[in-house]
């Protein structure tokens, strides 16, 4: 059946692939995005993929008045809520900022989505919210912890959710926890377009393996890994968007819901494994030099997979290598497209 989504945050890396997967299937979308990390030309390429330039209102999801015009003028099924802002660092150092976007930003909408009565939120989450991992692969009952403000905002808004739907169980709610998105549309066309220098690893190799930037930092290689180095869950962008449209029909079939699930592939890979892989797809060498441990980081981190699989009838299919291929293929077409 086809729905209409307000989708905050669309043309971001995630909402952007998301909003192509729901148009694919069959849903109609409005994106909400105040445009402070993505560009307006993101319609256009959505509309190059898909066939359907999604509706966009560039505004704040802080603004009621802009919210209220939303809810008012569009017969809105569902909310997938991608806004907000995603920097660990940065969060360190403007605590404010996060918990105003983050939280107060998830306050105003879902007090919108109350007035309008739309009870159907699909949130992104983190896998973040399990701290220092006690155990692995990480299940949604792991203990939850936060060690910066972006990772408590990201804990705070699961919590509101969790109340909200204590308080009226007619909600449909999916707390999503994303382990580590990479890659880009197979097109070419939509990927991740880091401001300045890029935080995740992924982005910074596809910027050496262009010339962009010299060489990757190795941030520790004592690690009680198998070769010293970090390891994550790395899932593919376009997979993840494919566990929105699962969520999305998972919860407009039930009748009331609070599901909290993991979004990963369920394997962890090291930094040096992912530049590997790189330097296979992209035929360049990667030069890196290890460096310190950067402050926060875990050692390993990988979901446990089963629930997602089970409740949403959805698994991850790409791996590595077509994550560094479609990354690849995006870096060019972006950085080409960049140049003067
Ligand atoms: P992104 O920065 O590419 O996209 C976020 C979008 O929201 C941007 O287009 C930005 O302009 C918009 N936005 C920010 N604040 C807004 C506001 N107040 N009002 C309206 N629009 C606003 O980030 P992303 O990687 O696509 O992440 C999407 C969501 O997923 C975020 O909530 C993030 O915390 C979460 N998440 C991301 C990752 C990741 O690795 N990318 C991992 C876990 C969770
Ligand atoms: C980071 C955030 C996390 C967020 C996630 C997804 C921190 C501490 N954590 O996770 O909250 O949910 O991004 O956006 O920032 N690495 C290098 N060199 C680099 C960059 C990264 O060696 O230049 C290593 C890291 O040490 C880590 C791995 O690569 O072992 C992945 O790093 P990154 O892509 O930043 O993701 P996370 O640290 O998992």
């Amino acid at each position: 059946m086809s729905s209409f989504i307000l989708v905050t945050g669309g043309t971001g890396y995630i909402g952007s692939h998301t909003t192509v997967a729901l148009q694919q299937a069959g849903h109609q979308v409005l994106i909400l995005d105040n445009l402070s990390n993505s560009s307006v030309s993101v319609l256009d390429a959505i509309a190059a993929i898909s066939g359907q330039r999604p509706d966009f209102i560039e505004g704040d999801i802080r603004d009621a008045t802009v919210l209220a015009r939303v809810f008012c003028d569009y017969r809105i099924d569902a909310v997938m809520h991608f806004a907000g802002l995603k920097a660990v660092g940065e969060s360190v150092q403007f605590p404010l900022r996060y918990y105003d976007n983050n939280v107060h930003g998830s306050l105003q909408l879902l007090s919108a989505m109350q007035t309008a009565n739309v009870r159907t939120f699909i949130f992104s989450s983190s896998a973040t919210v399990y701290g220092d991992p006690q155990f692995l692969p990480l299940t949604e009952d792991h203990p939850l912890s936060s060690t910066n403000p972006y990772g408590h905002s990201k804990l705070m808004v699961e919590e509101i959710l969790a109340n909200l739907y204590q308080s009226e169980d007619y909600w449909r709610i999916a707390r999503l926890r994303y382990f580590n998105p990479v890659g880009a549309h197979s097109s070419g066309l939509i990927g991740e377009a880091p401001q300045g220098i890029p935080n995740n690893l992924m982005p910074f190799v596809a910027q050496v393996a262009t010339g962009t930037r010299e060489h990757l930092q190795v941030f520790g290689n004592d690690y009680d890994t198998p070769d010293g180095t970090g390891v994550r869950d790395y899932i593919h962008v376009q997979d993840l968007a494919d566990g929105h449209v699962a969520a999305l029909k998972h919860c407009l079939n039930s009748a009331s819901e609070l599901l909290t699930v993991n979004l990963g592939t369920g394997i962890g890979y090291s930094v040096l494994e992912m530049v590997k892989a790189f330097e296979r797809t992209s035929d360049t060498s990667i030069a890196y030099k290890i460096a310190p441990r950067r402050p926060g980081d875990i050692a390993a981190c990988w979901a446990d997979t089963l629930l997602a699989e089970q409740t949403l009838g959805w698994k991850a299919q790409k791996g590595i290598q077509e994550m560094c291929d479609d990354a690849w293929r995006w870096q060019r077409h972006f950085a080409s497209r960049e140049k003067p």
